[in-house]
């Protein structure tokens, strides 16, 4: 099924600091996502690198406009539910502005660090690993991943008939962990018989796609 793409709003590009699209992550990124590439090595990678990093997550990061992508998706990607998963929350920068769009929102990372600076206790926090989710078959209307890695069988078990996963790249196709739209749906295909509608765009330095499951 093809993704609609719409028209950028306040797009600007990102700073020619570095390029995320050589960095390690994108490798496991894509690995994850298309080869069921996670180990429980890589799971202890992944988890020392960003608890490794939790003390300046925030500080580093902690701009409003950051969250302009992710509320372009909500908005344009026409995204409506009771129950939103926000899946590697991190220090939990979104999950405020997820708690006031969504009924009950429950944000989960790999990382105990990043959850002990989370800068909201609006949410319940689970430290668990997104290849294994603590939750039952259908669960939630909606999934957010912002910059994070894709687990697509265990996010197409736990979202219901008609929910919607949204996918976040802050700094686009810079962003380490980075899929596109095209690529997003092709992984998420890879499951089941599930069919997914998907509607893309970027706002501000980000690109984020929201996928309707039909
Ligand atoms: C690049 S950070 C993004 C954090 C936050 N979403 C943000 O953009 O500020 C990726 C996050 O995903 C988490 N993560 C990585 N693999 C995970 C997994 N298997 N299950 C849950 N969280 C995971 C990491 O611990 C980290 O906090």
């Amino acid at each position: 099924m093809p993704i609609k793409h719409l028209d950028p709003i306040q797009a600007v590009a990102v700073s020619d600091v570095y390029s995320g699209s050589v960095h390690p992550m994108r490798e496991v990124t894509r690995s994850v996502a298309f080869d069921k590439g996670w180990s429980p090595d890589r799971l202890e990678s992944v988890k020392g690198l960003f608890d490794g990093l939790a003390s300046e997550w925030t500080a580093s990061r902690n701009d409003p406009d950051r969250s302009l992508p992710l509320l372009d998706a909500l908005e344009r990607g026409k995204v409506e539910g009771r129950l939103a998963l926000e899946l590697g929350a991190g220090t939990c920068l979104f999950t405020g502005a997820l708690c006031s769009r969504f009924a009950s929102v429950i944000a989960l990372d790999l990382a105990p660090e990043m959850l002990s600076h989370a800068v909201t206790d609006k949410a319940p926090l689970v430290n668990a690993d997104s290849s294994m989710l603590p939750f039952r078959d259908g669960v939630a209307d909606v999934i957010v991943l912002v910059n994070m890695l894709l687990f697509p069988t265990e996010v197409e078990r736990c979202l219901a008939p008609g929910g919607r996963i949204v996918w976040v790249s802050s700094r686009a196709e810079d962003t380490p962990i980075h899929l596109s739209a095209e690529d997003l749906e092709a992984a998420m295909s890879t499951t089941r018989t599930t069919t997914w509608t998907g509607v893309s765009s970027r706002a501000w330095t980000g690109s984020w796609c929201v996928l309707r499951r039909t």
